[in-house]
């Protein structure tokens, strides 16, 4: 590894930062440092960079726009960056295209590329914040979509075979939220995603509020680019900003429980939302359930509970990933007290 004799050091295709401060690589704005942070512009460095001890040895972490992690503490090791951008249509076959596009291009900038370029598919997951590298992690979802369903192959670093890897969609073993490269976080790092992308398809407007807000800018046959707009105006009026107020999105995931809990969770509380799962269980509303309880809003010094959505925490200015997590515990401890259900955590705690 290169020396780094001032604490910055440059390889071809990556620069390396010791005790590197986090705080401007995380929606939530927390103050954080790594002992290490290295960003890759060229994935073809990573095989240079896993020779090194440092990476062997020390834990690592893998950030892209940091908009799904919470640090409670410092990185006690390497975090790695992948910078690398670029989209290319390998294969066209008119009706429906492959798209490969790098790990480190912003994400709503590649929703608006495939709506510019007139494919269909990803309109309803516009403005998700992070990159394209995070989106199969985590299976992003929004309004009836996930992009499970346009992901044709994850192009990765796997650190225990030394190489390259490619693996289909199946592969990916995608769930609500959820992958192998969330379940192998230390195995596999995301180097470009391969879409499979139709010019045509059935749009999906039967989510929430997806139709009322279409009929509000009076567009009764709707393309992909006008879903694309009111789904963008959905999420500016429910979710508060990363740009304005530090957040992570949904703090908790809609749990999944078993059919007789659901069932008399909905007989006392008729107003909880609650969608059936192919199981025979039920997902709950998350944001039901902690609003019920007066959350929605709340604040614990500069730790908060957004007063737009009841599932988003927010930073109001120096709160610390600390404080942050025990407001979260508190509202674990309360739903699981009054409703015998436990929230799991969306984002990446550290
Ligand atoms: N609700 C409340 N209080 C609130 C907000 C919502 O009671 O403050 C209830 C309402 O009944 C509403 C229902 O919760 O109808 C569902 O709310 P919403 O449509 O906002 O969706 P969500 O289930 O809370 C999920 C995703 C979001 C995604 C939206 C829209 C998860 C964990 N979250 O939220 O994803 O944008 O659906 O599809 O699945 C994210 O993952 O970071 C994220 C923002």
């Amino acid at each position: 590894m290169p020396a780094l004799n001032s604490g910055l050091a440059q390889g071809d295709g990556y620069t390396i930062v010791e005790r590197a401060s986090l705080a401007g690589r995380n929606t939530f704005r927390v103050p954080a440092r790594a002992e290490l942070l290295i960003d890759v512009r060229k994935p073809a460095a990573l095989a240079e960079l896993f020779g090194y001890a440092a990476l062997k040895t020390q834990p690592l972490l893998v950030l892209g726009e940091g908009s799904n992690v919470l640090f409670t503490r410092d990185w006690p090791g390497v975090v790695l960056s992948i910078a690398a951008r670029g989209i290319a249509v390998p294969e066209d076959r008119g009706d429906a295209a492959r798209v490969r596009v790098e790990a480190g291009e912003n994400w709503n900038d590649f929703v608006r590329w495939s709506l510019a370029h007139g494919f269909a598919g990803l309109e309803n997951l516009v403005l998700i914040p992070g990159t394209v590298g995070a989106a199969p992690i985590q299976n992003i979802g929004a309004y009836g979509i996930e992009v499970r369903q346009f992901i044709a192959a994850v192009e990765a670093w796997d650190r225990r075979e030394a190489r390259l890897v490619r693996l289909d969609n199946a592969d990916c073993a995608f769930g609500y939220r959820d992958s192998r490269f969330k379940r192998e976080r230390e195995r596999y790092v995301v180097t470009a995603v391969e879409f499979e992308l139709p010019r045509e398809r059935a749009l999906r407007l039967d989510y929430a509020g997806v139709r009322e807000e279409l009929a509000a800018l009076g567009i009764d046959e709707p393309t992909p680019s006008n879903v694309a707009e009111a789904v963008a105006r959905l999420r500016t009026r429910k979710l508060p900003d990363p740009a304005v107020i530090g957040n992570a999105g949904s703090f908790f995931k809609n749990p999944i429980v078993a059919a007789g809990l659901a069932e008399r969770l909905r007989r006392e509380h008729p107003q909880l939302q609650a969608w059936p799962t192919e199981d025979g269980g039920a997902k709950l509303s998350a944001a039901w359930l902690i609003e019920s309880l007066g959350f929605k809003g709340a604040r614990e010094g500069d730790a908060g509970v957004s007063e737009r959505h009841a599932l988003v925490l927010v930073n109001h200015g120096s709160a610390s990933g600390a404080e942050l997590w025990a407001l979260a515990e508190r509202i674990r401890g309360r739903v699981r007290e009054c409703y015998d259900v436990v929230l799991e955590a969306e984002p990446l705690i550290v």
